[in-house]
């Protein structure tokens, strides 16, 4: 069973900015910020052909399933999701992709209380008889049990900040103890990052304020991987835990749509397969002179 996982794509659409959409609705300077912050540092960074190329990748490593774990989208507005849902139908349906909302999937009050993520994505989530933007969902596979969680939020005016919540994280437990009683791999896939941050910056407006809670749950569980996002750059730990390694292998995908030759940093993508209940993680990056994403060495 393999699982690619892409995570932070931040994809604009050609007509998402207009003045009407910055300057109107109950909180039009969030989006105005955001935009001014995307069109000054992000638009250049984040390609809409590394994430074409990202797609055809995902087929490439013969993955059964692929899941995304948020920030597809910038500001949250209709033309952005569907944009990019008409490129990751390249990946396939429900049967072949699912995927978590980001901070910037849920930017704005306005957006959430529209459940615009949910219009757009929904069916890639909630499988018929589930109820539609309850949290946790799960997929079962061939010794896999794959656990997807919300931890996008509405948090203060120009924060982004993440919050799981109690109810969330003791379901998460049951469900993953479940799966190991059945003798499945557990993985959890969320937006939120589970490391300290590099940046004062990024710990402050970027905050995830149920990481010690979660951290916890973790050490009592059988969870085998954590997938996330967040943090646009590649982090991979492990933390201690009641899984039979020894402990639970964290992943921060790193944004899987960077273009950015001046810091040479390309888009990247986790390919996840369990073999007879062990994990084996290739990591993909993307191949500016190939136009292509390819192996890389790290494990
Ligand atoms: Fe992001
Ligand atoms: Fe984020």
């Amino acid at each position: 069973m393999k699982i690619a996982h892409l995570t932070d794509l931040h994809i604009d659409s050609p007509e998402a900015i207009t003045p009407g959409l910055l300057f109107t609705g109950p909180m039009p300077n969030r989006r105005l910020l955001g935009a001014a912050n995307f069109l000054l540092n992000r638009r250049s960074v984040h390609q809409v052909p590394v994430l074409q190329a990202a797609v055809r990748a995902v087929g490439e490593t013969g993955a059964d399933f692929c899941v995304i774990t948020g920030d597809v989208s910038n500001l949250a507005i209709d033309a952005e999701f569907k944009f990019v849902r008409g490129i990751l139908d390249g990946i396939g349906g429900p049967d072949k992709l699912s995927l978590v909302p980001g901070n910037h999937d849920w930017y704005t009050p306005a957006a959430v209380k529209a459940g615009l993520f949910e219009k757009y994505f929904g069916d890639l989530i909630w499988r018929p008889g589930e109820v539609n933007g309850q949290w946790p969902v799960y997929r079962d596979f061939d010794g896999v049990r794959l656990i997807l969680a919300r931890t996008a939020w509405t948090p203060p005016p120009g924060m982004a900040w993440g919050k799981m919540g109690p109810q969330q994280l003791q379901t998460i437990f049951r469900l993953s103890e479940e799966a190991a009683d059945a003798g499945k791999f557990v993985i959890l896939a969320q937006h939120h990052h589970m490391h300290r941050r590099a940046k004062l910056l990024h710990r402050t407006t970027g905050w995830y304020i149920d990481q010690k809670r979660e951290l916890e749950m973790i050490s009592r569980s059988r969870i085998g991987l954590v997938i996330h996002g967040h943090d646009h750059d590649h982090f991979d730990h492990v933390v201690p835990s009641r899984h039979a390694s020894g402990g639970t292998r964290i992943i921060c995908g790193g944004s899987a749509t960077y273009m950015d030759q001046h810091h040479g940093r390309f888009g990247r993508m986790g390919v996840y397969e369990v073999r007879d209940g062990v994990l084996v993680v290739e990591k993909w990056m993307y191949s500016p002179d190939r136009e292509r994403f390819v192996q890389s060495l790290e494990g």
